[in-house]
């Protein structure tokens, strides 16, 4: 039984503050896009967890947030019988898209299935949380309200469908240090003035584009462009290259491009893939999904 497993985007990103636990308080918007790696499971009589696939980045091992879904989900329901699990990764890596944690997600509804477990979609993001801020988006994906430390979802109208040029470079951002950087407070977003969040919801609402394009914003860009400035030149390049807008996703580094027009998301990827300044970087196009074409999957 296969499934393929979508990368998240963020249309905002606000950080609200810190907390005790390590973790800080967020509002984010999620969005899965149709760029996707792909899982396949087998039930084995062999008990344990048997991963191949992967990548160099995402080697098969105990450390995969893959390998530690799947052994949580055995744990959980009791069983002691085993799968064989095979990974095909396309998402980039350590990138602000949410790859590990959306194979984890669907490590977790493929085994759901597989195994007849009978959990609800709030059982399996219950179980997602303990695997990660980002896990529990991924079990229903679409357009979603982030909460918490990114795990207190909340539904919202789907965003009108456009097109992302997507643009990894030949370099990675660990999330903790993305976060660890950010240092005391106040953020861009936070409590002082309104953040891109609350914009993004009235542009969700109103299902406008243009308002939603105007809205988005991540305060996390400061510290992964501050670090590599090239990533500013980057944004500008998609928009002079016809994007609307250009926002980092997550801790980044990936940058993306707006467009309403799959043309313009494929000439600007273009642009950028043949420019020499840009070469060693990865570049994608995908258009958003909405949940329930991510179910489809
Ligand atoms: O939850 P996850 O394991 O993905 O988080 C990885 C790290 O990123 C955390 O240990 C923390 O350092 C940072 N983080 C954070 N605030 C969040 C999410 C993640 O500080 N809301």
């Amino acid at each position: 039984m296969q499934m393929l497993a979508p990368a998240k985007i963020n249309l905002s990103l606000d950080v609200l503050g810190r907390r005790d636990d390590g973790y800080h308080q967020v509002s984010m918007v999620m969005q899965t896009i149709a760029l996707f790696d792909r899982v396949h499971v087998e039930e084995v009589s062999r008990s344990g967890v048997f991963l191949s696939g992967g990548s160099s980045e995402a080697p098969p091992d105990r450390s995969n947030l893959v390998y530690r879904a799947a052994a949580l989900v055995l744990a959980r329901a009791g069983r002691t019988g085993g799968v064989a699990i095979d990974l095909v990764k396309n998402i980039p890596v350590a990138a602000g898209l949410a790859g590990g944690s959306s194979d984890a997600a669907i490590t977790i509804k493929l085994m759901n299935r597989l195994l007849g477990l009978g959990w609800s979609l709030a059982e399996m993001e219950a179980l997602a949380a303990e695997l990660g801020s980002d896990v529990p988006f991924l079990i229903r994906g679409g357009t979603a309200l982030a909460s918490g430390r990114g795990e207190q979802l909340t539904a919202l109208p789907a965003a009108p469908t456009f097109w992302l040029v997507v643009v990894k470079p030949p370099f990675g951002a660990s999330t903790p240090r993305v976060y660890q950087a950010l240092g005391a407070p106040p953020y861009p977003g936070g409590q002082h003035r309104e953040g891109a969040t609350a914009k993004v919801m009235a542009a969700l609402a109103a299902g406008s584009y243009g308002a939603l394009i105007a809205a988005v914003g991540n305060d996390l860009e400061q510290v992964t462009i501050g670090w590599h400035q090239e990533l500013q030149e980057l944004k500008e390049a998609l928009v002079r290259h016809g994007c609307d807008r250009a926002l980092m996703s997550g801790s980044g580094p990936t940058i993306l491009g707006f467009t309403e027009h799959e043309d313009v998301a494929r000439q600007a990827a273009q642009a950028i893939e043949q420019s020499a300044y840009w070469s060693g970087y990865g570049v994608w196009v995908a258009k958003t999904l909405t949940e329930q074409e991510g179910n489809e999957g």
